[in-house]
């Protein structure tokens, strides 16, 4: 499998994924609409590996042009990253998350199908099991929607589980990632998100290189060893080479198949604050806030399939996590403008 279409590849996974997959000789061609991401990741990516990437500016939702793509490229396989990611938004605006998420993925394996490539690594997220009442998760573990993005992972999990039951043809991998956090260690490239983060890891480094003034932490009443929620943040390379695993393993034929991405260990906000601090000798001026609702106490993976199947486990610590994160950010102080 050495053709590769990665769908939303300039983004923050989908470029660090384009890194590992140049450095192991894959051939691939990177489509993206730029709503959420810039064109000059992939020319840091080219400046790291010296290659030149095949960049399309397309849209899922223009199934015109992914059947032109189609035409002209004998694809072996497809990374599919692009969809749009943030929960606040999704709450205000569903039938954006749901047109663009869900009718976007429709779209790419109706053009998949009509050419023959029936091998698929699909983006979901540990957001599939909604509020979890208990850690560590498993791929068995029970799922839910907790509000309208988790619902397009959801959703199309299913469908992609049609898909196979329909054809067994189809070899499909659904990767579970839980916190993504972290940067290449050459500091090119990162999470660069738009306007004032939600995620805990790019507010940190923002208050850490003044743009923003304090830390809120939400929430210290919960059951966890500090009263903080507890997640399992995973270095963006580890969960890039993951994607490379998972390439490997459809070449078995393994029909569809499930893992988490995660490192399997949790660690609280307060952990998080104190692993930067240590990092990177920066003092982090935090204030508890009160809860953000919807959030869940504690949600870390068990990670025993993906280690088993795949043979892959997250090699970064969270200090490696923090440190890589902040090099970014120094370097990159306004992202890749
Ligand atoms: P990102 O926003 O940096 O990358 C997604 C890319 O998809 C962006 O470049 C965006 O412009 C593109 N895109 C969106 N809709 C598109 C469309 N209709 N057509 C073409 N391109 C489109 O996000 P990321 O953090 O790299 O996440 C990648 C994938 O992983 C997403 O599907 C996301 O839901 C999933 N995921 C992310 C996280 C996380 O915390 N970062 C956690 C779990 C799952
Ligand atoms: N947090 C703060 N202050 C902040 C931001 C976050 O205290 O300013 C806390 C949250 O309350 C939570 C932890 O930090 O306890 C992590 O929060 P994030 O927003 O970084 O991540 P979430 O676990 O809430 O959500 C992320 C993605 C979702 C995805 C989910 C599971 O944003 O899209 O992981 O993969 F669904």
């Amino acid at each position: 499998m050495k053709s590769i279409l990665v769908t939303g590849g300039t983004g923050f996974i989908g470029s660090h994924t384009v890194l590992e997959l140049l450095k192991k000789n894959y051939r691939i061609v990177v489509i993206d609409n730029l709503r959420n991401s810039k064109r000059e990741s992939l020319k840091r990516v080219e400046k790291l590996t010296g290659a030149k990437i095949e960049f399309h500016q397309i849209d899922l939702l223009d199934k015109p042009d992914l059947f032109d793509l189609f035409n002209q490229n004998n694809f072996d396989g497809v990374i599919h990253f692009a969809g749009l990611k943030a929960v606040g938004e999704s709450v205000e605006k569903p039938l954006l998350y749901y047109s663009n998420n869900i009718s976007g993925t429709v779209n790419l394996c109706e053009v998949m199908l009509h050419h023959n490539v029936k091998n698929l690594v699909f983006s979901s997220s540990a957001t599939v099991y909604g509020n979890p009442d208990q850690s560590p998760l498993t791929e068995n573990s029970a799922l839910s929607a907790v509000n309208p993005y988790g619902q397009t992972k959801l959703t199309i999990e299913y469908i992609l589980k049609d898909l196979y039951r329909a054809d067994q043809n189809w070899n499909i991998a659904l990767l579970r990632y839980f916190n993504p956090v972290g940067a290449h260690k050459s500091g090119e490239i990162g999470e660069d998100p738009t306007g004032i983060p939600n995620n805990l890891m790019p507010y940190i480094t923002q208050v850490a290189v003044g743009k923003l003034a304090k830390l809120q932490v939400f929430g210290n009443d919960y059951e966890t060893h500090d009263g903080t929620g507890i997640r399992d943040y995973i270095h963006v390379v580890d969960l890039a080479t993951g994607h490379l695993r998972a390439l490997e393993k459809l070449k078995e034929n393994p029909g569809i198949v499930i893992y988490n991405l995660g490192t399997g260990k949790g660690s609280s906000v307060l952990d998080v604050i104190h692993a930067f601090e240590i990092a990177n000798g920066i003092k982090i001026p935090y204030k508890l806030a009160p809860r953000r609702p919807g959030d869940a106490a504690v949600c870390y993976a068990d990670v025993k399939k993906a280690a088993s199947e795949l043979g892959w486990v997250a090699e970064y610590n969270l200090k490696d996590m923090c440190r890589d994160a902040w090099n970014w950010q120094t370097k990159n102080p306004s992202g890749f403008n």
